[in-house]
């Protein structure tokens, strides 16, 4: 319904990577295209990529592809119409009117859009204008609301009389069926037609373009339920969307980090006390989908809620979500009694900054809350439950690196062989599915060694892997005989192959692996390693395996009846004295 020529006329004018970039801040250069990781899976390392000879985007890890059209209808969850609107607007290029080219379900969705656009308006100018929103300016005066808050939010005020909005929008040309469509009315039996929201203080909703798709409304008295959300419409799907993710988002890019609190006045509190990273989920679990949307813009998120909330499971279920989606998670606690909103209106934000500064990782956080009111040292079957709880959080991290180390730290705070952890790690389902019920038997069995765990990997073939992924010019540094597993040694020559000088070398050295192999290297490939001076730990690691393995081989023969060489005598002396250097 579109012209080809208009198509091709929008097509000439753009440029797909300054599109994709918008969306996809990492985008970087790689060889002659530029690459990410992909906005359109989960993933750790790089698979996304985006030609600009061809002006096409194409994940290998997803099959996703396409041209600048596909992407952004993709990304932003939009028709192909909308996104030839969208582009054409930005390259100035004129397209038929829309009612002539719209499908039906177009139409609808940007009728529907239209209406709450409409209200939206309706409700902000009532709640700044109208007598009896007086009642409701007070409230908010009273909760510390300020005026440029309740500009940025665009909040509004829907009056007791339950047909205020039917009315006005009826006369602008939104008809019944439309507004009920939006989630604006709704028929109630016997009544008839009557407005979705009444007597309410509203918290419009938006996508994260700012375009309008839902509200939230509190009652300003003890009426129930306290907040009513609207319902799920064409264009609105509580799970997938945050409060505040539009007016967060500018920061959020910049930061790259996200702060999840728990209601909607916490998160106009946070903004207006400048803590605007700050989004909340609509009253529900935080799910997937937000997860994977957040994973777009930032790579760290902190959860915050109070101590005493009796959602707290709810809470680290959330960090749990964020981890498993790829971002650093950590968790503040605001003191008891108190939520962002409170704590922010009564003691400013110093205080709220303090808990944040405070906050700490996921599993320093339920390792902490497992020990809480237990011994220092734990019964042996209290260790074997604790562990088994935690190193459930720490299999959702797809980051393998972090995951060592976590293990190291839980190791020493529950006094545990690391070894026997991670060999229970490797019975936990692993970080790349969604994770299901821990009940019994619903456990698959250890993988086979490096499998999409990874966790099967001997300790140092492990750490040496990450070390050369940090700073590719050190694989040459290690010899074949260095490995202890056949995974690692072929992830190495793979990576010896290659031209690292060339910034493309993580893909190319994907693409040289077998699959099995992929999800190993792209886990140590993306782990933030956490050496300062890979080369020195590098050799000291060699150092430490070519020792033992020496002292392996000549150890038979001081424990032997035959007479030894002194200077293999002197040698082994001397590897045990700088054996023991080495382990501190
Ligand atoms: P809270 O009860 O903690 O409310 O619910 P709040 O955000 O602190 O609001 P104030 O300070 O009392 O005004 C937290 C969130 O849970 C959802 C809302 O999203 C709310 O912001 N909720 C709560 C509902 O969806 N329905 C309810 O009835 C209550
Ligand atoms: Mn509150």
């Amino acid at each position: 319904m579109i012209s080809p020529e208009t198509i091709d006329a929008i097509r000439s004018r753009m440029d797909i990577a300054e599109l994709v970039r918008e969306h996809v801040p990492g985008l970087k250069k790689a060889g002659r295209n530029w690459a990410a990781r992909c906005p359109f899976h989960q993933e750790r390392t790089p698979s996304f990529t985006v030609s600009p000879e061809r002006q096409t985007f194409h994940c290998w890890g997803c099959h996703e592809h396409g041209d600048v059209f596909a992407f952004l209808m993709k990304i932003e969850g939009l028709s192909f119409y909308e996104a030839v609107e969208r582009l054409a607007e930005r390259t100035g290029v004129a397209i038929a009117k829309r009612s002539e080219s719209m499908s039906p379900a177009d139409r609808e969705r940007l009728r529907i859009r239209e209406a709450l656009q409409f209200a939206r308006d309706f409700y902000h100018g009532l709640l700044l204008n109208s007598g009896e929103a007086a009642a409701a300016r007070a409230y908010l005066a009273k909760r510390g609301v300020s005026a440029a808050s309740i500009e940025n939010f665009g909040l509004g005020f829907a009056p007791r009389r339950s047909d205020t909005l039917l009315a006005e929008a009826q006369l602008k040309g939104f008809g019944s069926d439309l507004l009920v469509a939006a989630g604006l009315a709704k028929v109630q039996e016997g009544r008839g037609l009557r407005d979705f929201f009444f007597g309410r203080l509203l918290f419009p909703i938006s996508d994260t373009k700012g375009q309008v798709t839902a509200f939230g409304g509190r009652a300003l008295d003890d009426s129930m339920p306290k907040y009513l959300n609207s319902p799920e419409t064409a264009v609105f799907s509580k799970s997938r969307t945050l409060f505040a993710l539009f007016q967060a988002l500018p920061a959020v890019r910049k930061s790259r980090r996200v702060l999840l609190v728990e209601g909607y006045m916490d998160a106009i509190a946070c903004h207006q006390f400048g803590v605007v990273e700050a989004v909340a989920p609509l009253g529900t679990a935080l799910t997937v989908e937000h997860a994977t949307a957040l994973a777009r813009y930032a790579t760290h998120a902190t959860v915050v809620f109070d101590a005493d909330n009796a959602g707290l499971a709810a809470a680290v279920r959330g960090a749990e979500t964020l981890l498993h989606a790829g971002l650093e998670v950590r968790i503040a606690t605001v003191p008891e009694g108190k939520d962002p909103d409170e704590l922010l209106q009564r003691s400013g934000v110093e205080p709220f900054q303090r808990c944040l500064a405070e906050a700490c990782d996921l599993v320093e956080f339920r390792t902490t809350l497992a020990m809480r009111g237990r011994k220092a040292e734990l019964a042996p079957a209290e260790k074997a439950s604790v562990a088994r709880d935690i190193l459930g959080t720490i299999a959702q991290c797809p980051d393998e690196v972090l995951k060592a180390e976590w293990v190291r730290r839980l190791s020493q705070r529950l006094r545990v062989d690391e070894g026997a952890l991670l060999r229970q790690l490797g019975k936990e389902p692993a970080g790349g599915a969604v994770r299901s019920p821990r009940a019994a038997g619903t456990r698959p069995s250890p993988r086979p060694e490096g499998g999409a765990g990874g966790m099967g990997l001997p300790p140092a073939d492990r750490q040496i892997l990450a070390l050369v992924m940090r700073q590719p010019g050190l694989a040459a540094s290690v010899q074949e005989t260095d490995w202890t597993s056949a995974a690692a040694a072929r992830i190495w020559r793979a990576l010896s192959g290659l031209d690292v000088s060339d910034a493309a070398w993580p893909q190319r050295l994907m693409a040289a692996l077998p699959p099995e192999d992929r999800i190993l290297a792209s886990a140590l490939l993306v782990g933030e390693s956490p050496s300062r001076d890979p080369e020195a730990d590098l050799s000291a690691i060699l150092g430490r395996l070519r020792r033992e393995k020496r002292l392996r081989e000549i150890e038979p023969l001081m424990k032997g009846d035959a007479p030894v060489d002194g200077a293999i005598m002197d040698e082994y002396r001397k590897l045990l004295t700088e054996l023991k250097g080495s382990r501190k």
